[in-house]
């Protein structure tokens, strides 16, 4: 596949899923083209984020990957001694993370961010969401970002990195960069916000931010 544009599958099966009303259908696809070698994932890094790396994990205790993918940034952050589940929506991505990654200490779930199990509310000192909110359609961001707001504990942190752009900017979708306001609607349910970093390189715009639950 040398030469291929490596968002041209994320944006083929994108579109496909999102015509027939089906906004999180693609990745299932997309994981599985790419399990048979027809399909690239974008995102796949083969390593944590830098962004997360960068930060400086806090502590230790239970942690919750969110739309954890592959599976890098979940063992970098069960590696600093979290006990951690990471979920995504892909059974396959869960698969292909589990391959990945055989003797991991990392707990891989099936499960959908806009539905998750019960038992996850308030059940976390560490979240970590890494592009997730950002890969579905607008009018999914707020359910998106207040599923992940419930699932800090308290005295327990989320960590949010994601694309960016200004407040009304435009949209080549997917993604859909979350915008200052979508940023700032993290610190709900009790949350309160730590830090808002707002990354400017060049033309790429991403943001860092940090929110805790009051102990
Ligand atoms: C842009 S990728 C980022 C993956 C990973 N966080 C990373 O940074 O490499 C978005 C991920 O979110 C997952 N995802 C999308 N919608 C989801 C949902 N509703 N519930 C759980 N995971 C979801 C996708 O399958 C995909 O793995």
């Amino acid at each position: 596949m040398t030469g291929k544009d490596p968002d041209e599958d994320a944006i083929r099966l994108a579109g496909e899923s999102l015509a027939s009303g089906d906004p999180v259908g693609w990745f299932e696809r997309l994981y599985a083209e790419s399990a048979t070698g027809d399909a690239i994932v974008p995102w796949d890094s083969r390593s944590p984020h830098f962004l997360l790396t960068e930060w400086g994990v806090p502590g230790t205790g239970r942690a919750l990957v969110v739309g954890a993918g592959l599976g890098d940034d979940a063992e970098y952050v069960a590696e600093l001694g979290h006990e951690t589940v990471a979920f995504d929506v892909s059974e396959t991505a869960v698969r292909l993370a589990k391959e990945r990654f055989p003797d991991s200490a990392v707990r891989y779930e099936a499960a959908d961010l806009l539905n998750p199990p019960a038992e996850w509310r308030q059940a976390f000192d560490l979240v970590v969401e890494i592009m997730t909110v950002q890969a579905l359609p607008e009018e999914l961001h707020a359910p998106a970002i207040a599923r992940i707001a419930e699932f800090v504990r308290p005295g327990g942190t989320l960590l949010v990195i994601a694309s960016g752009r200004d407040e009304g900017g435009p949209v080549f979708a997917p993604p859909w960069p979350l915008t200052p306001s979508e940023i700032a609607a993290f610190a709900t349910d009790g949350l309160k916000t730590g830090t808002i970093e707002d990354l400017r390189d060049g033309e790429r715009h991403r943001w860092r931010a940090t929110f805790h639950r009051p102990a």
